[in-house]
This record gives structure tokens, sequence and C-alpha cells, in this order.
């Protein structure tokens, strides 16, 4: 592992790059303040370059990346085989839109549906577009196919989900910042608390169309629900003519150690909602996976989107799947997550760290406050080359890409433990 190096150079020109390089870092956060909207709160970094699990920033500065994009980066920054198969593709054909077939779409839905043990893909772009699908699926499937009474279809949803930032998605968060000041809301939405089956039972009717959950709720905190729930949700679902939505969007694509979250209670959805790695940090790739009985009650000109499965994304999320099939990132996010969690086991209860949850490669991290908030922990994190990103008040979520070594993973530990011993 290389870190940042002095650079040799004579003192005076030494200070003159120093300036000018941490200049470069000052004057592109002003520029940001200045010109892009607030609606994010960045950690003081430029990036600059990327390769594995590891960051550069405008001034040389490396940064191990413990965040990976939220997951969207499980095959790491700048893996070959899907730079390689997106600059193959890129040299080929980029965009068609739906008017026209292109000859990677096939089989991308093919293949991706095979991976899913489905039948059929829709394909969108972001995780929210992808989650607007699968409610948009769901309702018609309802009408259509179960029956519900034209505009009585309802979506069960668990508190502190998160889904996306549409209008529709935010309808349905508990989440204060999130909604405020968005409304009207869209109807149709019923929240029970998460992990409580009781609740769930109870909220779901006739009327009922869809059950729609994070098998693991990243955003909220790396909550895994207690054993037994998504076994629950399937049985209970399955009596009463309800569809299971999984959205694996963050929990997808091997970040908990297999290929899907819902796995590790054997629980098979009738819906899969797809993003974030699906398109292998290099491109956005979503999509809604299911039976040809749910996704078969689209017709001609109800939903679309210009870039959902465009050659360029399909080629890269061909490549995704391909490396999934092989069961390797699935493997490496057992064995690093098991060292993680029992790393980070040690931690717990013995001072800053109060809890640790998570699966595979996967962890949120609840300090103390008294150390610090989750932003400040975040902070001091980063001073010493490490990225990782605070969740609700004291939680820091550790989800490394799944290509790091285990000599790197511990290297960031062990600037954890540093930052949590002051
Ligand atoms: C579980 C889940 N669903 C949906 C989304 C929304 O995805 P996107 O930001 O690509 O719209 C996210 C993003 O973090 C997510 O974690």
């Amino acid at each position: 592992m290389s870190r940042t190096t002095a650079t040799g150079q004579p003192s005076s020109t030494a200070d003159a790059t120093a300036n000018a390089t941490a200049s470069a870092t000052a004057n592109a956060i002003a520029a940001t303040e200045a010109h892009s909207a607030h609606n994010y709160h960045p950690l003081p970094v430029v990036v600059a370059t990327g390769d594995g699990a590891w960051l550069t920033d405008v001034e040389g500065r490396r940064y191990l990346d413990m965040l990976a994009g939220y997951s969207a980066l499980n095959f790491g920054h700048g893996n070959p085989r899907l730079i390689d198969a997106a600059k193959a593709q890129l040299e080929r054909v980029t965009l068609t839109s739906r008017a026209f077939h292109h000859d990677r779409f096939a089989d991308f839905c093919t293949r991706l549906a095979e991976l899913c043990g489905m039948e059929m893909v829709l394909p969108m772009n972001t995780g929210a577009e992808a989650v607007e699908t699968a409610v948009k699926t769901a309702r018609k499937w309802g009408y259509r196919v179960k029956g519900v009474k034209e505009g009585a279809a309802k979506i069960v949803v668990a508190g502190n989900n998160f889904h996306g930032r549409t209008t529709t998605i935010i309808s349905f968060s508990t989440d204060r910042e999130a909604r405020l000041d968005f409304g009207p809301y869209t109807p149709g939405f019923e929240i029970v608390p998460y992990g409580d089956l009781t609740a769930m039972e109870k909220a779901v009717s006739e009327n009922t169309v869809a059950v729609l959950l994070e098998p693991i709720q990243g955003e909220a905190g790396v909550l895994v629900p207690p054993a037994g729930y998504l076994a629950g949700v399937r049985e209970l679902t399955r009596e009463r003519n309800v569809l299971f939505i999984a959205d694996e969007i963050q929990s997808g694509l091997g970040r908990t150690g297999r290929t899907f979250a819902c796995e590790h209670e054997g629980v098979v959805p009738d819906m899969y909602v797809l993003g974030k790695a699906l398109g292998g940090g290099v491109v956005p790739v979503s999509a809604v996976v299911s039976s040809a009985e749910v996704l078969g009650v689209f017709r001609p000109g109800e939903h679309g989107s210009t870039f959902g499965g465009n050659p360029l994304a399909c080629a890269v999320g061909l490549e995704v799947v391909a490396m999934l099939r092989t069961g390797e990132f699935q493997q490496r996010a057992t064995e690093l997550g098991e060292h993680l969690h029992r790393e980070l086991g040690l931690l717990t209860g013995t001072g800053a760290v109060r809890e640790v949850r998570g699966r595979g490669l996967w962890a949120g991290v609840d300090i103390d406050p008294v150390y610090g908030t989750g932003r400040e922990i975040s902070e001091k994190l980063m001073a010493k080359g490490v990225l990782v990103k605070d969740t609700h008040g004291s939680t820091i979520r550790i989800a490394p890409p799944l290509v790091i070594s285990k000599e790197d993973l511990d290297w960031g530990l062990d600037q954890l433990r540093a930052v949590l011993a002051g």
C-alpha cells in the first residue's frame, strides 16, 4: 500500500506546490458551494482518480474508500473487466433508445433474469426509477391480475425505509428531512415498523398489492431485521396473494456475501429491485426483475425511459452479471465480512462503539455521541486517509469495495481504532 510520499523538492518549491494543490481543493469546494445546489454535505475531499479500493485527491493524497458509492462500487474503482466492457461498447454503439432493438439487450435481460432465478427484466437507470417502476408494476398487477378495484391499491412499506428521492417515494418515507416541503404526497402506502411481522399482518388487506422492503435497511444504519422476519413476510404475502418486492439496490449483488440479502433467510421474493452495483460504478443501471405474470402486465407505451436498457448500460450490466455468476465476490464478502465483524465486535461495548450491525462486508457502527458525531468521526477518519459516511447522527457505515485486500481492510480498521482512541 503506497501512501502519500514527500516530493523531495527543495522546501520553497515544495511549499509553492503544496499551496497550489491546497488551493485546488479549496477552489473546487468554493465553486461547488457557489454553483451547485446544497443538497449534499460532502466531506472536504476532492477526488481526482480511483483504483480498486483507493482514491486519490487533487493534492495527490490517497484514501481508502470504505463507502464504495453506497455499494455502487462493489467491484472497485476502475475494475478492468468493467472498463474493458464499457470501452468496447463505446466503440460500437451507446444509445438506440428502445425504439429499436440492439444486440446487447436480449443477452442482458436473459442473463440477469437467470441470475435472479426470474423470467423478465425491466431495465431503468437509477435506483429510484426502478423503485417507481416496481410501484407501478405492483399497482397494475393488482388491478389486472389480482382484481383490486381501480384506484384502491395499497402498498405496505416499513418505517425508516430508504427507497430513493422522487415525490412518490418520499411520500412513504418516515424521514422528516426527506419529506419536508415536498408535499402534496402520493397516497396508497401504509407504513409499519420494520421487523414487526404482527404489524405487517394487520396492515395487509384485500387491497394490498405489494409489500416493499429492504432486506437490510442501509440508509437507516444497516439494520438487519430479526431472524425469521423476511421468511414470515414471504409466507404472509404468499398466503394473501400480495407481491413481495425486495429492494436489493444496496443490499444485493454480493455485498452481504450472497447475491441477494434475501438468501440469508432462504427467501425468494416476487420481485427484485436492483441498481447501484448493477452498473459497476461505471454507468447508472437499474432494473426490476420478476416473473412473466408480473412484468407481463405492461403494454407498449405504458412505461419506459429513453436511457433504460441502453447498449452501454447493457454491456456493463452483462459483465457485472458474469462476474457475479462465479460467486467469487460473494465469497470475498463472506470471508472479509467475517473478519470485519470479528474486529468490530472486539470494539463493541469497550468505549466508543455502542453497537455494530450488518452482514458480509457491510457494517453500521453506532458511536457513543460522547466521542463525536458520525460526521466528526468521518472527518477524523478522512484526515487519516479513510473515507466513510455517517448516517443518522452517530452511526457510520462501512462498506468497502468487495475487491479490497485483507491488508487494506486491516489498515482501515487500524485508523478507526486510532480515531476512536482519541
Ligand atoms: C435501498 C435503496 N433503494 C433505492 C435507492 C435509490 O437509488 P438511487 O440513488 O440510484 O436513486 C437507494 C440509494 O441509496 C437505496 O439504498
